[in-house]
């Protein structure tokens, strides 16, 4: 391979750019473009490692005060304990990791809405999932049949990836306190939501174990950040170890070097926007949603009422109808099982982009 001069290099990489797709045309996912103010915070800790944070004090710091900006945000009582991971899969992953060894129990019990992290997290750590069969989301009634004396923990979600759904999270908290399980919310998308636009209680005013939150979704943050929270932070020594060889003695993370980056853009776009600040992004999407929704109903397009700032629209032949966008040029989500294509509309959806979204969507639908 030749040597090339750093000039070539970035035109190389300009090449490689232009193949991915453009935030103005992503309407299924649920990631953004980063804020402003997380960006630089980013480029300022490129070179900072939290897996030996003994030498990254300052970062360190940040992320104490990032978890304990979110901490504030859902609740946390007194003891708790926080995380900050790459994201929804590692906060899912951890909490199951830590519920099994706490409990000594090998059972979850999860909606057929939950995230396929959860598929993930069974297969590394020998859970058996028992799957609760559930319309958009899970009812608190429906969840006890599943329990039995091998319930390790409850999953319930907190906007569900196809629907963006809440479920009964402060009902089936009390089922799980009284059969004494614990209870993790996947709050990796309604997160930085639910909180700012619904009268819901998805976090730990309800009887919950745990939260996990994605800072790299609605959080406007860089890319790999989230939160995993704990009700009660002797639970972590579970999965403490020593780290021998680092400056750092121990460490209590499924990663080993993680990103300070991610820390700080996260801790720097918390505190310029500030609760408020996401507030009015929250709803601001919400509106945007309204706005979709009325567009499509307008155009006699069948679509589940929305809950959070995502549309699931029912098609038939869901794959074909995405493929036929993206021939148009739109990257949409899709579920060919429950026949729908999904619309998050997240920050970057503006409403132009909806309006001409849904005149393509017309003319591939007949
Ligand atoms: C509800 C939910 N949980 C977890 C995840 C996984 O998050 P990540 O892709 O950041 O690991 C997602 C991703 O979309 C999600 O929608």
């Amino acid at each position: 391979m030749p040597i090339n001069l750093m000039e070539d290099v970035i035109e190389m990489l300009k090449e490689a750019k232009k193949k991915d797709a453009n935030f103005d045309r992503i309407l299924g996912s649920m990631c953004t473009v980063p804020h402003e103010m997380a960006k630089k915070a980013y480029n300022m800790f490129i070179e900072t490692n939290l897996g030996d944070y003994e030498l990254f004090k300052g970062t360190k710091e940040l992320e104490d005060k990032a978890i304990e900006w979110i901490a504030k945000l859902l609740h946390a009582p007194p003891g708790y304990a926080g995380l900050l991971t790459s994201g929804g899969t590692e906060s899912n992953i951890t909490a199951l990791w830590i519920f099994k060894k706490l409990s000594e129990k090998r059972e979850v019990i999860l909606p057929k809405q939950a995230h396929f992290s959860f598929e993930k997290a069974a297969s590394l750590l020998d859970l058996k999932l028992k799957v609760v069969e559930c319309g958009h989301f899970m009812r608190a009634r429906d969840v006890k049949k599943y329990i039995s004396s091998s319930t390790a923990c409850v999953v319930a979600i907190a906007g569900n990836t196809n629907y963006g759904y809440i479920d009964e999270i402060e009902e089936i908290a009390e089922i799980c306190s009284d059969e004494n399980i614990f209870m993790h919310v996947d709050a990796a998308f309604g997160g930085f939501v639910a909180p700012f636009v619904s009268k819901k209680i998805i976090d730990f005013r309800a009887k919950i174990s745990s939260v996990s939150v994605d800072a790299h979704k609605m959080g406007m943050a860089c890319i790999p950040c989230g939160f995993l929270l704990l009700r009660n932070k002797n639970w972590i020594e579970e999965i403490k170890v020593r780290s021998k060889c680092t400056h750092t003695r121990f460490q209590a993370t499924l990663l080993g070097t993680r990103p300070g980056a991610a820390a700080a853009a996260a801790y720097a776009v918390m505190h310029h926007l500030g609760y408020e600040g996401y507030k009015r992004i929250a709803e601001k999407c919400m509106e945007n949603t309204g706005y979709l929704a009325d567009l499509l109903k307008r155009n006699g397009i069948e679509y589940v009422e929305p809950e959070l700032n995502l549309i699931a629209i029912k098609v038939k032949k869901a794959a074909e109808v995405a493929a036929r966008l993206k021939e148009a040029g739109w990257y949409v989500g899709f579920d060919e099982e429950s026949e729908i294509i999904r619309i998050v509309v997240m920050p970057h959806v503006s409403n132009e982009m909806i309006n001409k979204f849904v005149e393509d969507l017309r003319k591939v639908m007949k």
